[in-house]
């Protein structure tokens, strides 16, 4: 009889025995899969199911892996072959203005899983020896993508250089072209900032920017220094627009790309026909830095280089509201082409 019950005991403690380990190795191998399944992307999206549109997140773990490795050229051309990679020319550039925010908008539209960008600045149309080695080779320095994603590339010099707009035409009539814009005294001031402290780190002494941006002569604006030319928008969108209809354009507010840039990134986002995926779980604002920074996932995030998003001197404010008054009927014109107006003085 005692044996019976003893019997009976071990087999029900056998059975609950298995039951637990059971579930242990359950529980062990399912945090195991949630773990490398996890997906890289804003919190609040691991709650709702991929709408059948939506670029699947594994696309942006590829990206962030495997893609950066073909971009640093660790990858075989087996492994490019198997993985559909492919080169290919951009389908959006973003043209200026040259201390608009290029970078920043560069880096913030890549956090888009089915955006790409070309770390450099390609310089193909700007550059003449560059843009005779033709259109394999601007090809050539793309990043590799996957067949649905979107290739952007970046180079200032594009908007400010008379032969560019008819270069793009040739290559693709109904490219996607952006251009970020800031306050133009603002801008001028900055872009002065950039060249000064190139100077400053070779030791050389280098004019104020009251002496440049004004005409001793005259007292009047310079409008042969380059950093003022650069500012007024109108005068170079016009070129471009012998080319390609204002629609084909989108600007992008510099200024609010700084304090606010989320609702900027989505404008883009709907310009370029792509869902919406930069959330503001991607943009933390950094204090040290004073400006918004990259989250990609949870592990991985950056800021800006320490060159973007310098000190400006301080300048004259009577040469500052003299650039002001010089570039207001510029802005109004600019704000006519466009349909996009800002609070520019
Ligand atoms: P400043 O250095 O004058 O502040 P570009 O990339 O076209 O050269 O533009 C540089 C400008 O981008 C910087 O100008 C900075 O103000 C602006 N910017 C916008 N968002 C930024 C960010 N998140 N981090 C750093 N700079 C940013």
């Amino acid at each position: 009889m005692l044996f019976k019950q003893q019997a009976l005991l071990r087999q029900k403690l056998f059975v609950l025995g298995s039951l637990v380990i059971g579930s242990v190795l359950y529980l062990v191998a399912r945090v195991g899969t949630l773990d490398r399944l996890q997906p890289i992307c804003p919190i609040e999206s691991r709650f709702h199911p991929p709408e059948p549109e939506q670029i699947p997140l594994r696309t942006l773990q590829f990206k962030r892996g495997l893609l950066h490795e073909s971009r640093k050229g660790n990858d075989t051309k087996e492994q490019i072959r198997l993985h559909n990679l492919v080169q290919q020319l951009p389908q959006a550039i973003i043209i200026g203005v040259r201390k608009g925010g290029t970078r920043a908008l560069l880096e913030m539209l890549n956090l888009h899983p089915a955006v790409v960008k070309a770390s450099q600045e390609i310089h193909f149309f700007d550059n003449d020896k560059n843009y005779a080695r033709g259109i394999d080779w601007y090809r050539g320095k793309m990043p590799f993508s996957l067949p649905h994603q979107i290739t952007i590339e970046k180079s200032p010099a594009y908007f400010i250089t008379e032969e560019v707009p008819e270069r793009i035409f040739k290559m693709n009539s109904s490219i996607k072209l952006l251009i970020i814009v800031r306050e133009p005294t603002t801008r001028a001031v900055s872009d002065y900032t950039q060249v000064l402290e190139g100077k400053e780190r070779k030791n050389k002494t280098y004019h104020k920017f009251e002496n440049l941006a004004i005409d001793a002569n005259t007292c009047e604006v310079n409008t042969k220094y380059k950093a003022v030319r650069t500012s007024i928008y109108t005068k170079h969108l016009e070129r471009w627009l012998k080319y390609f209809p204002v629609e084909q354009f989108h600007i992008v507010d510099g200024d609010r790309l700084i304090t606010d840039p989320l609702p900027e990134l989505q404008l883009v986002e709907r310009y370029l026909n792509l869902p919406s995926r930069i959330s503001q779980y991607n943009l933390y604002f950094n204090a040290t830095r004073g400006f918004y920074c990259l989250r990609f996932n949870i592990v991985f995030n950056k800021c800006l280089a320490g060159s973007k998003g310098r000190i400006h001197p301080e300048v004259d404010l009577s040469v500052l509201t003299k650039l002001q008054r010089f570039f207001h009927p510029f802005n109004q014109k600019f704000y006519q082409i466009t349909g996009r107006t800002f609070n520019w003085p």
